[in-house]
């Protein structure tokens, strides 16, 4: 079902559209000299300390500003030998760097979105310096002692900032979609920063009363587990509801400590998800037919399961918030907006110090781990 053929293909060339973006990586010239200027002092401010990520895309350095003494990460984005950049003449911004980059400068502000400080050229890389964060929550869940779940009310807090990143990200115009534990940056302060803007795209408004194309979106999204039933079905029309499935899965991630759909194929993805939430049938999933992939495959009836049965430490609360977020029809899902205000969220909040706490636990377990090792690392994420 995987069609190579997404929209990552496209680059664009710093002297040309993108020109409006403060790109500095082109050669020098008479009219830009106070943006080379720029870049040459941003590269002397920052600096290297250790490595703390890695990915497709590059390396993630913590880096010092030795400006002001703060911590930050630098986000090393390669600019050559970046699959689907063609051109690849270490001029040309691939896509994603480029929607990464414009995404996070939209998000300046937004308290639940990690902050964008500058960028600049490094080598044959683009650094986005970004504000420091000490853990995510896929390695919070992984140290826990035993396996142990999160205290409800540290997931409430969590999954609270995590929507408001979400509604802000979605007010923007935008869509993140990769949203996984593993993207959840948390601070020292204990505060969810939604970040990996890698994969986030504007939502197409333009469909024009003469030109009725549709936006042909890639569904070569999110990563397995947490992607969006309609998406596995290969849509190429979809809106911001694919982000609020992922929230669900998170949820209930972080209240029972197991990924909650773990699907090794695309296939036996969807085979996991409707065991649980009942086959595609007419009622359940009205819009399911449309979808390229749709008559593909056959899947047995299935009622869906009683949410109880699965996730035995989930209160009502939680329960009804999951059962309005996984949902198979995607307009059905809710919107941030309408999910901060269920009653899950009347609950009693954990402290900040708290999660600052479980922050600086997990921070040291990890610091004492090789960079890149992962539970995750039988996922296929891009
Ligand atoms: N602002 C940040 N502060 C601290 N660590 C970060 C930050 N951004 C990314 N990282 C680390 O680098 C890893 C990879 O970065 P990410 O932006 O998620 O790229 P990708 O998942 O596409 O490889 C993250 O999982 C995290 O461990
Ligand atoms: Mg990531």
């Amino acid at each position: 079902m995987d069609d190579p053929s997404d929209d990552r293909e496209e680059v664009y060339a710093v002297d040309d559209g993108a020109a409006s973006m403060d790109d500095d990586l082109d050669e020098p010239d008479d009219d830009a000299p106070r943006l080379v200027e720029s870049a040459l002092s941003l590269r002397e401010r920052f600096r290297l300390v250790r490595k703390i990520g890695e990915g497709a895309f590059g390396e993630v350095h913590e880096g010092l500003d030795e400006a002001s003494g703060e911590r930050v990460a630098l986000k090393l984005a390669r600019l050559c030998g970046v699959p689907g950049n063609e051109r690849d003449d270490g001029k040309s911004l691939p896509k994603a760097v480029l929607r990464e980059l414009w995404c996070l400068q939209e998000l300046v502000g937004e308290p639940h979105a990690t902050q964008y400080l500058a960028h600049f050229p490094r080598g044959a890389s683009l650094a986005l310096v970004l504000e420091f964060c000490a853990t995510d929550l896929q390695s919070v869940m992984a140290e826990r002692d035993g396996g142990a779940p999160l205290p409800e009310a540290a997931a409430r807090r969590w999954t609270r900032e995590l929507l408001m990143g979400l509604e802000a990200v979605h007010g923007a115009g935008l869509m993140h979609r990769d949203v996984k534990p593993s993207n959840c940056l948390l601070t020292d302060g204990g505060v969810l920063k939604l970040g990996d803007f890698g994969q986030a795209r504007p939502v197409e408004r333009k469909v024009s009363l003469v030109d009725r194309t549709d936006p042909n979106y890639s569904h070569q999204v999110s990563t397995r587990w947490y992607r969006a039933p309609e998406i596995l079905f290969g849509a190429r029309v979809y809106g911001p509801s694919l982000d609020l499935w992922a929230v669900g899965v998170v949820l209930a991630e972080l209240l029972h400590n197991f990924v909650l759909f773990e699907g090794h194929s695309d296939i036996e993805q969807l085979v996991v998800v409707f065991k649980k939430m009942g086959s595609p049938s007419k009622e359940r999933w009205p819009s399911a037919s449309a979808l390229p992939d749709f008559a593909k495959i056959c899947f047995p009836d299935a009622e869906p399961q009683d949410m109880e049965a699965y996730l035995p430490n989930a209160t009502i609360g939680a329960l009804d918030l999951l059962g309005r977020l996984l949902v198979l029809e995607p307009s059905k899902r809710d919107a941030p907006a309408a999910a901060l205000g269920r009653a899950f969220f009347d609950g009693p909040d954990a402290d900040r110090a708290d999660l600052a706490a479980i922050v600086a636990e997990t921070a040291i377990k990890v610091a004492a781990k090789p960079v890149g090792s992962s539970r995750y690392d039988d996922d296929d994420s891009w």
